[in-house]
This record gives C-alpha cells, sequence and structure tokens, in this order.
C-alpha cells in the first residue's frame, strides 16, 4: 500500500532517512553514514515515532560496526556507541529493545560480524512494516462496526500526534486500520490534533493523510472536548511510546487529556500497540516511564512557512517568558478501551496483555 518508506538502505549500504524536521514544506532526505548520524538523527527529531526511532538505533549500530571494522578501531568503540544510541531519547521503549536486539545477535554471531549487523537491523525493520500492516487488520474491524452503525455514514476519528508511517516504516500503528478502511470503501474522516510544541498533526499526520488522499481536518489541541461534547467523535486512536504490564500507555503529551475527555463522552480511545513497545518490566506508568523533557525554546518558538515562502521561527511570549516541556504524558489503562497488536486485541491490563503474549508470563 505504501508510497514511501521512512528509512531506507542505499546502494553503497548507508541509511537514509527522510528529514522530518522539514515535512510538510520540503520532501528532503539525509544519508546518516555513521552511528554519530544515527544519534544526531534521532536527538534532534529528524527521526521519530518510538518504532523509527527503533529501526534508526539499530541501523546506528550496523553503522558503528562497519566503521569499527572498517577502520580497525578498539572494540570499546561499539560501546560506546551503544552507549550514544541508548542516551539518544528515554521515552519509547523500541529503542532500548532494538539495541538490545542487536546487541544479542552481535553477541551470539558465529559467521560474519558486519553481515549480522546488516541482517538484523534490515530485518528488523521489515518486521515492523508486517506488525504494522496486522494491527491494521485486527483494528479495521472497530471501524467497520462503527461504519455499519452509522449505515455507512462518515466515521469520525480523533488521534493525536503522529503514530502513521512516519513515525514507523510504512503503514503506521493508527493510520494501517484507517488506510485499509479507505481501501476498504469505508468512509472515514480524520480529526488530526496540532500537538504542540512540535506539531506532528499538523506537520506529519496531515502531510501523510494528504498524501493517502484521508479526509481530515486539522484542529488545535483544546477542540477534542468539545467535539466529543457535540457527537463529532466515533472513536480516538493513539499511538505508544511505552505501554507497562498493567496497560498504563505513555504518549506524546496531551493524550492524557485526550483520554479523560472520551471517557467522560462515552467514546471508545483505542491504543495501537505494536509489542516493540510492550514493557513488561514495570508496572505502574506513572511512576516508572521516564519522562522525556526537552528544550524550552520549542514551546517559546513556532516554526512554519512565512508569506515569502521560507521556513522561519517566531517567538510567540515575552523575551523573558520561561517554559516547560514534557514530551510524554501518561494514560492510565482504566481509560484505553482496547490495545490493538500485531497479534490481536486486549484489554489494557496484565490479564489482557499475557493473553496475547503468553511469553512474558
Ligand atoms: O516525540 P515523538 O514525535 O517521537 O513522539 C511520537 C509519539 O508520541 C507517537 O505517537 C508514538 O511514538 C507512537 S509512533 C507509532
Amino acid at each position: 500500500m505504501s508510497t514511501f518508506r521512512t528509512i531506507w538502505t542505499t546502494e553503497d549500504r548507508y541509511v537514509e532517512v527522510i528529514d522530518q524536521r522539514k515535512l510538510p514544506h520540503l520532501y528532503e532526505t539525509v544519508e546518516l553514514k555513521t552511528y554519530r548520524d544515527a544519534e544526531v538523527a534521532i536527538k534532534d527529531m529528524t527521526v521519530r515515532g518510538a518504532p523509527l526511532i527503533g529501526a534508526t538505533a539499530a541501523y546506528g549500530i550496523y553503522l558503528a560496526v562497519r566503521e569499527l571494522i572498517e577502520k580497525e578501531l578498539e572494540g570499546t568503540f561499539l560501546d560506546e556507541a551503544f552507549s550514544a544510541l541508548r542516551a539518544s531519547r528515554p521515552t519509547a521503549v523500541n529503542l532500548f529493545w532494538a539495541l538490545d536486539r542487536m546487541r544479542n545477535a552481535l553477541d551470539n554471531c558465529q559467521g560474519n560480524f558486519l553481515d549480522t549487523a546488516w541482517n538484523t537491523a534490515n530485518q528488523l525493520v521489515e518486521e515492523d512494516v508486517e506488525t504494522c500492516r496486522l494491527i491494521g487488520v485486527h483494528g479495521l474491524p472497530f471501524i467497520e462496526a462503527l461504519a455499519e452503525k452509522k449505515k455507512g455514514d462518515v466515521v469520525n476519528i480523533l488521534t493525536h500526534c503522529n503514530a502513521g508511517m512516519l513515525g514507523c516504516i510504512e503503514w503506521g500503528t493508527i493510520t494501517s486500520p484507517i488506510y485499509q478502511a479507505v481501501q476498504k470503501g469505508i468512509k472515514v474522516h480524520v480529526w488530526v490534533d496540532e500537538t504542540r510544541p512540535r506539531n506532528q498533526g499538523s506537520n506529519l499526520t496531515a502531510y501523510e493523510l494528504t498524501r493517502h488522499n484521508v479526509p481530515h481536518t486539522l484542529i488545535v489541541d483544546n477542540a477534542g472536548g468539545h467535539l466529543m461534547q457535540h457527537g463529532m467523535v466515533d472513536m480516538v486512536i493513539v499511538g505508544t511510546d511505552r505501554t507497562t504490564r498493567n496497560g498504563d500507555v505513555a504518549n506524546k503529551i496531551g493524550t492524557y487529556l485526550k483520554a479523560l475527555a472520551a471517557n467522560d463522552n462515552n467514546i471508545p480511545l483505542y491504543v495501537a500497540l505494536p509489542s516493540t513497545t510492550l514493557d513488561m518490566t514495570i508496572r505502574d506508568g506513572l511512576s516508572e516511564i521516564p519522562i522525556e523533557e526537552r528544550n524550552q525554546d520549542e514551546v517559546r518558538y513556532m516554526i512554519g512557512k512565512n508569506s515569502a515562502g521560507a521556513i522561519d521561527s517566531v517567538l510567540i511570549c515575552p523575551e523573558t517568558t520561561p517554559a516547560s516541556n514534557y514530551g510524554f504524558d501518561v494514560t492510565p489503562a482504566r481509560l484505553v478501551t482496547k490495545l490493538i497488536t500485531e497479534r490481536g486485541v486486549c484489554d489494557a491490563s496484565e490479564e489482557g496483555l499475557l493473553s496475547l503474549f503468553p511469553e512474558f508470563a
């Protein structure tokens, strides 16, 4: 289904990504030739979104192995790469999952070290594509049921941040059921939260929905509750950066407020959850998930295209006003209607998760 991917390898076996900081105004790509390039891309949000962060980190390790071999460096170079990539962003657990998977593959490597790194990173990427496709297969019935209930009328879906294909490799998590519904001829319309301060909604979700011809409307982050009170939202679907054993969900800041409003208005809130985003080692999301705090200037300034067509940044508060910039919040399991995973749908609870992922018992 995809019209594009977010990360790919080049003929000379380097890695290329879309520079997501420039979307939707400019489509530019960046080549990653060293693990430091991968680290910077994750840190400065050239790439973002839990699965894509994981994939970039995996390729970062491949690039480190390549540099280690080509320059005949000390083995500690690889440890430095692992440490630097581990420290690149704190909340999305896919980063740590991907790095652990690379470490494990390299530790158990019987043959060629470089081939092992290359193959493992490529495999991880292909698995993410299939995981997202399957999330769509399992999420689609919720949209179909709403369309049937509404006798074929438009199903209105609200989402926050970007958990679309731009946050993954292809399909996306929340967009996979939406794209599959559109492919089946179901009428959908997406309310896109702009998602201040980095505007993943207006910059990225709106961009990819436009490219896939999905009807959508951009709204300010504070509009969702009003729309829900007036029957203009049939379901909410969001992504996740880390989901605990109890089913608590960390996602982009503002998700919790949408969940409260959805709950108050009896609107289902689904979380599209690739199992790579599960953290079964912790239970309580509020106390145990590290919440990223980012530079306050992301709040104090807004970036966009000016009337002369140039990308510009403008200050939106007094010069001296400080800002706080928490990147994520935690939605407690009780506010989540269902988790949609690649293995099926379950309750946001330990029992629910173990019914699909018994290997964590
Ligand atoms: O700060 P970001 O842009 O990396 O945050 C992304 C999100 O919160 C996404 O919704 C989440 O990673 C799920 S991506 C499929």
